[in-house]
């Protein structure tokens, strides 16, 4: 993605546009301290020292002395490294909450994060279950298990509607996918793009027969007969799936691969115990992970997976910094930056 085709900034409480930070100069970036995440593999450490041209050190919460800025891999940030001196971050995930939540992101540091193959596999999963539940895979298995023959009848998810929320990286491909399966798709996105010229028709990114607007999806919830968030968490998607929400749905079933405190739980079970939701596919939760006690596991005709549908490989990872890499040092905005004052 070229700078001129990055998503225009978000705006300030006040209206004014936050100002992307700008790239890390070309001579700070030739001074930085590459630091990394314990966390990270010798084979991934050695390709990130390759594509950056130095040795790394550990990513401690104890900044290495001398001024040189620091150029960090890692999943979280301690907040002694939360100073001037950070040029750049790039995150592990996808999801870069954890990053920017409690405190203060340095504001002239780049954020970037990895996506890799993530779409791919989390539209895998959200298939998956959706042909599992059509086919009556947890019917049938039941069945097995006693050795019982009784027929039973399927769907076909072709013709059906699925409601998307976030038409980004992993949201488009989810999109993609069901529409390959015949799925009306509708995406979900926060800003709403028209085009090719400003009051021409809104544009739908490939993947969507429709895009609709957060506050416009109340019929759509209504007809859907599948509704799938892969939503950030930010502070304006923090229990974004409500009480009001859930109302709206006649009998969807609910996959939920953003993030868990997008979801009200009580007003999910509300909604699972009066039948308004079919049935809950939850690979994330608002606590992470989940106490044997926790009461979710008590949730009806729900089904959760440990966080495990976009599992992220090193190869993603030394992939994508590859790319961030070889973006800023060719002076582009990298397409995986992270707008820090929208939050994802
Ligand atoms: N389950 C897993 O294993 C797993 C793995 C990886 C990631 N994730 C989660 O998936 C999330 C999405 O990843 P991504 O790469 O697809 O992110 P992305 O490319 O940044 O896309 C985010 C999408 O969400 C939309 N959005 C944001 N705030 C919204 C709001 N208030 N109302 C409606 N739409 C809103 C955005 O709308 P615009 O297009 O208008 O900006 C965009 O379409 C990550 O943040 C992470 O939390 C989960």
């Amino acid at each position: 993605m070229s700078e001129s085709s990055v998503p225009p900034p978000s705006l300030l409480a006040c209206g004014l546009p936050v100002p992307s930070p700008p790239l890390p100069a070309p001579d700070a970036l030739a001074q930085a301290r590459l630091l990394v995440a314990h966390s990270l593999k010798p084979d991934l450490v050695r390709q990130l020292e390759r594509i950056t041209g130095r040795r790394a050190e550990p990513l401690t919460d104890v900044p290495p002395p001398s001024d040189a800025p620091l150029l960090c891999v890692g999943d979280t940030l301690p907040d002694a490294l939360r100073t001037d001196r950070l040029l750049w971050f790039h995150s592990v995930n996808a999801g870069t909450d954890p990053l920017l939540a409690g405190a203060t992101w340095p504001a002239p540091a780049l954020l970037t994060r990895t996506v890799g193959r993530m779409g791919e596999r989390i539209a895998q999963y959200v298939l998956g279950w959706m042909l599992a539940e059509a086919q009556s895979v947890p019917e049938f298995t039941e069945q097995y298990a006693r050795a019982h023959w009784e027929r039973l009848p399927s769907e076909l998810v072709a013709g059906q509607t699925a409601l998307v929320y976030g038409t980004g990286r992993i949201g488009a491909a989810t999109g993609r996918l069901l529409a390959a399966c015949g799925v009306r798709t509708v995406g979900v996105a926060r800003t709403t793009r028209y085009g090719p010229a400003p009051g021409t028709d809104r544009v739908v990114p490939p993947g969507f027969d429709r895009l609709i607007g957060a506050a416009e999806d109340t019929a759509v919830l209504g007809e859907a007969r599948w509704v799938i968030s892969t939503l950030p968490l930010t502070a304006a998607t923090e229990g974004f799936f409500g009480a009001s929400r859930f109302a709206a749905v006649r009998g969807a079933t609910f996959v939920n691969v953003g993030r868990g405190a997008t979801v009200d739980l009580g007003a999910l079970e509300t909604a699972l115990r009066d039948g308004r939701v079919r049935r809950a596919v939850l690979d994330v939760l608002p606590a992470e992970p989940a106490a044997p006690e926790d009461p979710v596991w008590q949730l009806p005709r729900t089904v959760i997976t440990s966080h495990s549908a976009g599992i992220t490989t090193d190869e993603d990872i030394a992939v994508d910094f590859a790319a961030c890499w070889e973006d800023v040092t060719t002076g582009r905005r990298p397409g995986l930056t992270v707008d820090t004052g929208r939050g994802y």
